[in-house]
């Protein structure tokens, strides 16, 4: 089977090319997994995970993984078939969330601070609805303490443009 990667928009490699390399990337609500994938096969990435609460697109994600023969057996990746709030692991690298709402993004941020698993040094964020409640959160005094706001993109999708909050994990002086 062939890659997904034509069917990856600009939008899409845009997350990757912000992703920090050399670093575990976490593609979070990933539906399709065509970006986890992409950093999977560019050999830049020591691990690759993938997480999604809905157990058939998971089960689809894998078959194709295991079916693509360009994917040799030294690329590492990890299926969590869960939502974002339950993930129950460090996470670590660059966390991206993509194509969900700013209420949900803001319940696995909470859901991960609060498990003390938000250990990443990158965070993307492009919300497809709700933008005002995910800005207002990491604009917040609390999330400040953990994460600067250090840039914000527009990507354009077919006739929409999407955002991208870029953040980067605060230094202890
Ligand atoms: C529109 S797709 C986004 C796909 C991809 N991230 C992108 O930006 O192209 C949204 C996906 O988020 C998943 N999802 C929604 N809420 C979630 C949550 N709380 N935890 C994990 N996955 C979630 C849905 O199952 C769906 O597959």
């Amino acid at each position: 089977m062939k890659l997904p990667s034509p069917k990856l928009t600009t939008r899409m490699r845009s997350f990757i090319d912000h992703a920090i390399l050399h670093a575990p990337f976490w593609d979070v609500c990933c539906d399709h997994g065509y970006v986890g994938i992409k950093a999977l096969v560019s050999n830049q990435f020591p691990m690759v995970h993938f997480v999604d609460q809905v157990p058939h697109i998971m089960k689809r994600l894998q078959t194709l993984i295991y079916q693509n023969r360009e994917l040799r057996s030294e690329h590492q990746y990890r299926l969590h078939v869960c939502s974002g709030e339950e993930i129950d692991i460090d996470v670590e690298g660059t966390l991206l969330i993509a194509g969900v709402g700013g209420f949900t993004m803001k319940n696995i941020l909470n859901a991960l601070i609060d498990k003390d698993h938000l250990q990443c040094d990158r965070i993307l964020l492009s919300p497809h609805t709700d933008e005002k409640v995910i800005v207002e959160f990491i604009i917040s005094d609390f999330f400040q303490a953990l994460y600067s706001v250090d840039d914000k993109k527009l990507l354009t999708e077919g006739k929409r443009e999407r955002p991208l909050y870029i953040l980067n994990k605060k230094r202890a002086l």
